[in-house]
């Protein structure tokens, strides 16, 4: 076996939470030796026969000998005793951890036993999972899958207690979070604790009548849904209630006063106070579905990461494949959603971004298998068979998926909402809708500004158009392509400056004609598309980040394998190319319909400033974060325009590069539609040109990657706030700009 995790594992209480624990551990050989406490025999026999510990005891000191777990999987009133039992058994390098639904009084009770020295190990924490099902049968090894698990270290905790349990659980694939144990207690009360109290109350009210037959018998799914709950085991409620006593009673209070509210609006017949309330509490609960529907990978408006760049560096070396291309995976799994047969992925790029897409399909019941190494298998259900959601549709921080998907959802025959994050929250959406309209669709922007959320009414019969695009979208040329598959007749776009072209190249591949003459693209509704092979290739945005940061870096030596180069994506290189970069494409070749190759670059030649051509902006418009670093370096003046498409992508990213290149010391001026950058760089001379300083990336992943390579020519430590949109389109970045010679540390 090679490392696990653990030497020695002991639950003490193997009932539903802790078995499946266990049924991790063993299944991803996370600890050489597995072992169990209970009271009860046969548990432990079951446990033994299930495979899911090598040894039992009914004495929790023999289970706990030489064990650097301790798991204490019982209800929370014992666990005062089975401290102070095990207690001298415990040694300064064992964790100890509980899966108790309260955590002040674990706290409390393990005061009582250790005073205020309590152990670095003890981690106090709480997986919010469960069922109505218990004991050691009721386990299932992915219980934990999807679902949160939060920690409540204590001052005393240790990080690498804090760190190993955190690898623990997202071994299970649940989502970690942190906080403090008044808090966790508070949340508990009114998200799980208050909804128990009143499934419990609420039977006991309608149980107690003396119709209570009939009201069982004839109970709709109203009393089914709300009282699921009450199902649960009394006992360990009894003892929540208890355990969490002073919060509880805190939730109850506000409980009643809300019910006093609706109670006096019922009594008066306040029929526009009781529409206010009811109105507002159904749109809160749309709003909110996406938390409630558990999709936490796209959860993480709230987790603030950062990156410190230390300077120092001095080279920057190596060959490197980065990950797929997000536009074309994003298109993969839609286009597979709607076809007919199977669509076989490969190189799918596995980041937040297209996995939203992705489950925003799975929401709309398409089977997808995957993704397992870029590998995605999608059973597409055909033109006709979406399915209505069960809630919101959560796009997380990605433009693509909302703007491309209306276009789709506009056509189907069930109502849709869809929400973003904090950073897709503000972005326009009245772009795509109002051409929508215009094809019949009924689409409403309901945030504030024409931003989401985005409200679409199904059962509109659309009709073609013929569009002539404000701007340069690819997004908006996608969107109304795609809503014109179900059209009536020829919907055709015209775009300003050729955009990127990957939907009509796929829809192609998927055997649907699109016709493209000049800057007008059109295609005929009604038709079908059929599953294919699609090969997803790497991100040339991605790339981007390493050219950049090996033009600006002396004696460095990048290659980059098997990139995308479609013709209107490669502004990048064209840039580069005139500023003066050694960078060569080699190896040319098609693969799956797209164009690829491998891209050289080495820092020989110090680079200079350039006004940039007007034609390559919208070939390069998600280059330009990582362009502003390059020109930050240059010799001489770079000049930008014709780039106000800027200032509404996952940031204002003319105004948030300004403001952080002028924190590191770099003069530059920000336009309506550009920005001038005094280049620092001097031919021939490599020395730094950032200051170092802290940066904010507004939530915007390619702000956070520009910056670090920024770090390659900082004569100071830079921290980013905010980088853990960098896992939207580029997961593996900090692992391989650290493999080329960059020292990014994460910490949250
Ligand atoms: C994209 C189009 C571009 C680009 C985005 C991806 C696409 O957006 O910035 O990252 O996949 O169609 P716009 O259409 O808003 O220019």
């Amino acid at each position: 076996m090679s490392q696990p995790l653990f030497e020695k594992v002991a639950f003490i209480g193997l009932g539903l939470i802790g078995s499946s624990l266990a049924r991790v551990i063993v299944a991803q050989k996370l600890a050489r030796h597995v072992v169990a406490a209970t009271r009860s025999q046969k548990t432990l026999e079951d446990a033994k026969a299930l495979g899911l510990i090598e040894q039992g005891y009914s004495d929790p000191v023999e289970a706990v000998q030489g064990a650097d777990l301790i798991v204490l999987a019982l209800p929370v009133r014992a666990t005062q005793k089975i401290l102070e039992h095990i207690k001298p058994h415990i040694c300064a390098h064992t964790i100890l951890t509980d899966v108790g639904s309260t955590k002040g009084n674990v706290v409390e009770a393990a005061k009582a036993v250790y005073g205020t020295h309590l152990p670095p190990g003890f981690v106090p924490g709480h997986p919010i999972a469960g069922s109505e099902h218990t004991g050691v049968h009721a386990g299932k090894v992915d219980l934990f899958a999807n679902h949160k698990v939060i920690l409540t270290p204590l001052p005393s905790s240790a990080s690498w207690a804090v760190d190993k349990l955190i690898e623990l659980w997202e071994a299970a694939q649940a989502e970690v979070i942190c906080m403090d144990v008044e808090k966790h207690d508070e949340v508990l009360a009114h998200t799980s604790h208050l909804p128990h109290l009143m499934a419990f109350n609420l039977v006991e009210q309608l149980a107690s009548r003396e119709d209570n037959l009939d009201i069982f018998r004839y109970a709709a799914g109203g009393f089914r849904d709300f009282s699921r709950v009450a199902a649960s085991d009394p006992q360990m409620w009894h003892d929540i209630f208890f355990a969490n006593k002073k919060a509880i009673l805190n939730a109850v209070d506000g409980f009643e006063q809300q019910l006093g509210i609706i109670r006096k609006m019922i009594e008066n017949e306040d029929s526009q106070a009781l529409m206010g309330l009811l109105g507002h509490a159904q749109a809160a609960r749309q709003h909110f579905n996406h938390m409630l529907a558990q999709k936490p990978l796209m959860e993480k408006n709230k987790v603030t990461q950062q990156f410190t760049i230390l300077p120092g560096n001095k080279t920057f070396q190596g060959k490197f494949t980065v990950p797929g291309d997000k536009s074309v995976s994003h298109r993969s799994i839609m286009f597979g959603a709607i076809a007919e047969g199977t669509t076989h992925v490969t190189g799918f790029l596995e980041g937040e971004d297209a996995l939203a897409t992705l489950q925003a399909f799975r929401d709309m019941g398409v089977s997808i298998e995957g993704p397992k190494n870029g590998e995605v298998t999608i059973h597409g259900v055909g033109m006709h068979g979406l399915k209505a959601p069960a809630s919101a549709l959560y796009m997380g921080n990605s433009g693509t998926s909302m703007r491309l998907l209306s276009g789709m959802l506009a056509a189907q025959k069930f109502d849709t909402v869809m929400t973003g994050d904090a950073s897709l929250s503000k972005r326009p959406m009245e772009r795509i809708a109002k051409p929508l309209r215009l094809m019949g669709a009924q689409i409403q922007t309901t945030g504030e500004k024409g931003t989401p959320p985005v409200s679409i009414s199904g059962q509109q019969k659309l009709h073609g158009i013929h569009y002539d695009l404000p701007m340069p979208s690819a997004q908006v040329k996608s969107g109304i392509l795609l809503a014109g598959l179900w059209a009536e007749g020829e919907t055709s776009v015209t775009e300003p400056e050729p955009t990127r072209d990957h939907t009509e190249r796929m829809l192609r591949a998927f055997g649907y004609e699109v016709k493209t003459e000049g800057h007008k693209i059109s295609l005929i509704g009604g038709g079908k598309l059929v599953g294919t092979e699609i090969q997803v290739p790497s991100d040339i945005s991605s790339a981007a980040f390493f050219m950049v940061g090996a033009a600006i870096t002396q004696n460095s030596d990048v290659l980059l394998e098997a990139v995308g180069i479609n013709p209107t994506r490669t502004g990048i290189i064209e840039i580069l190319k005139q500023m003066g970069a050694d960078l060569t494409v080699e190896n040319e070749r098609i693969a799956g319909g797209e164009p690829i190759a491998d891209i050289h670059i080495r820092g020989s030649r110090t680079l200079k400033g350039i006004h940039i051509p007007e034609d390559q902006v919208p070939l390069a418009i998600d280059e330009f974060p990582a362009l502003f670093v390059a020109a930050a370096c240059a010799e001489g003046q770079t000049v930008l325009t014709g780039a106000a498409e800027l200032r509404v992508k996952e940031s204002d990213r003319i105004q948030v590069m300004a403001d952080g290149l002028k924190t590191m010391g770099i003069d530059c001026t920000p336009t309506e539609d550009g920005i001038i950058i005094e280049g620092k760089g001097k031919i021939g001379d490599w020395s730094a040109v950032f200051t170092g300083g802290e940066i904010e990336s507004h939530h915007d992943h390619r702000i956070a990657m520009s910056f670090s390579m920024a770090g390659l020519r900082s004569s100071g430590t830079i921290n980013i706030m905010g980088t853990e949109t960098v896992a939207t389109s580029f997961p593996t970045f900090t692992e391989l700009a650290n493999k080329a010679g960059l020292a990014i540390q994460v910490s949250e």
